[in-house]
């Protein structure tokens, strides 16, 4: 397989850290035999430096397939806004597959901010650069955030609808390249031990925490407009929750998976929330002063259908905390403590661990060896990297894989981004308090009053 990658957005952090990371490893990997790579930006700008720069996101590059990129790699220059630069991108993208001899199999990856999505998409469209024949397949890729509230995703997607099939259309989540995210539904649907058990009469309550230990990193102007609601949780933790409390899929392939998602979405009920900011915020550069952005939040949902109707679900998330960790947890309602003499603490726990060290633990009581009926916790613990030997792929190089394939399992639907923007627009329409918290610390000091009013221990 060839394929053309126009990346939109080329002169930006997410192409050089991630994009052409990616086609070099899809390429070092033989997912696909051959590429051209056209970068497409406003500012006047060589294609080498734009490679220099991305090929130290790469370790230990082969030199053999970093040549590759190198002579099948251009630049041109292009104002999202002006119809006549497409024109004269499409002359450019027919003269340089015809003289790398390429099908035209072509990839528009719009890796640029949403309130430039429908113009990119209209001008595509009217120009018929994104055009499809019996021969070859065009297929555009839309990075998140996906809009900034329901109207302006379904803006969007009303926009996308009339331009384009929605067969061609793939809207980015990374979460969803996450290996262990992949693997939720197999764990799931796969384990005889697990399924009978996934529901309201055995599972107490499921949180799904996204703690980052990290600030800003340069992206003060943009986290500022958008804060963790809408940089997170409207995408990867809804997501996530959707894959553990959707329906079995009929098959897990990309329709029936993405109508499961999207039922759970539909039905989420926010209950309470608690939001925060962390202190050194409001100093970050291009962040307003006087914010009130949230960098931390804490979210009690329900699901409003008959497996889940009373499981509450605890979603956190938030940035400056105390540790770097993505997991979801499923705890299990107690037993009748009967039969021993030293009753379990807690109940069990069934962990995954998206990130890092992707893997789940099954928290089970067992015997203390040499006491008659104590019993004590015993982890069982499986390491993703340590079945595999190697680690997990990123999650580009998957979700660029599977565009090629043409496989849109592992990508949002229209609907799907419209009911969780409906979720956000929910908590955003009232007028929560944003509570300080330092740098470092687990969030807001006013966590455990929530956890005293719900009843529940954040994990
Ligand atoms: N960076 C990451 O690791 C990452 C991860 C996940 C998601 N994202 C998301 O991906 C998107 C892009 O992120 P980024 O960090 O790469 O942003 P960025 O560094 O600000 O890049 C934006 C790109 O858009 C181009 N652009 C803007 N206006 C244009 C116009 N009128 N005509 C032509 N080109 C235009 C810019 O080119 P010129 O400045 O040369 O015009 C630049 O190449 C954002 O929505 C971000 O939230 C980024």
């Amino acid at each position: 397989m060839d394929v053309t990658f126009v990346l939109l957005g080329a002169t930006g952090d997410l192409t050089k850290r991630k994009l052409i990371p990616a086609i070099y490893h899809l390429l070092a990997n033989k997912a696909v035999d051959k590429v051209l790579l056209v970068g497409v930006a406003r500012r006047k700008i060589a294609i080498q430096s734009i490679l220099k720069e991305a090929k130290t996101f790469i370790s230990k590059p082969n030199n053999n397939i970093w040549q590759k990129i190198v002579v099948s790699s251009y630049y041109q220059q292009l104002d999202f806004y002006d119809e006549e630069h497409y024109a004269a991108l499409g002359r450019r993208l027919e003269n340089l597959e015809a003289k790398h001899e390429l099908s035209g199999n072509r990839l528009f990856y719009l890796a640029t901010l949403p309130q430039h999505f429908d113009t990119i998409t209209l001008n595509l469209s009217k120009t018929k650069i994104a055009r499809q024949t019996s021969q070859n397949w065009s297929r555009l890729v839309y990075e998140k955030p996906f809009g900034n509230d329901l109207a302006s995703a379904r803006k969007i997607n009303s926009c996308i609808s009339r331009a384009f099939r929605e067969d061609q259309v793939y809207r980015i989540d990374h979460y969803l390249g996450k290996e262990l995210v992949g693997n939720i539904a197999i764990l799931r649907f796969t384990n005889r031990v697990f399924e009978p058990l996934w529901n309201r009469h055995h599972l107490e309550s499921v949180q799904v925490t996204f703690d980052e230990d990290i600030g800003l990193a340069g992206r003060g102007n943009f986290y500022d407009k958008y804060g963790a609601l809408k940089d997170v949780v409207q995408n990867h933790v809804l997501q996530i929750l959707a894959l553990i409390a959707m329906e079995s899929p009929q098959k897990l392939t990309g329709k029936f998976i993405r109508d499961e998602k999207a039922k759970v979405l539909k039905k989420i009920k926010v209950s309470d929330v608690l939001l925060g900011q962390a202190k050194p915020y409001r100093k970050e550069p291009k962040v307003n002063p006087k914010s009130h952005t949230e960098t931390f939040s804490a979210i009690k949902l329900n699901i409003n259908n008959n497996r889940w109707r009373g499981v509450p679900f605890y979603i956190r998330a938030g940035k400056y905390l105390h540790r770097k960790e993505v997991s979801i947890h499923l705890k299990f309602k107690p037993i009748h403590c009967l039969l021993t003499t030293t009753c379990p603490s807690d109940t069990n726990y069934l962990t995954i661990r998206v990130n890092p060290n992707e893997g789940f633990t099954l928290e089970l009581f067992a015997k203390v060896p040499g006491q008659a009926n104590h019993v004590q916790s015993a982890l069982m613990d499986h390491s993703h990297d340590r079945l595999r030997q190697i680690s997990s792929p990123e999650a580009y190089q998957v979700l660029l894989h599977e565009v090629i394939l043409g496989n849109q399992s592992l990508f949002v639907r229209d609907d799907e981004i419209e009911h969780a923007w409906k979720v956000i627009d929910s908590i955003k329409s009232r007028n929560w308090k944003v509570f300080p918290y330092p740098a470092g610390s687990p969030g807001p000091k006013e966590l455990s009053l929530f956890e005293k009013k719900h009843k529940m221990r954040w994990r």
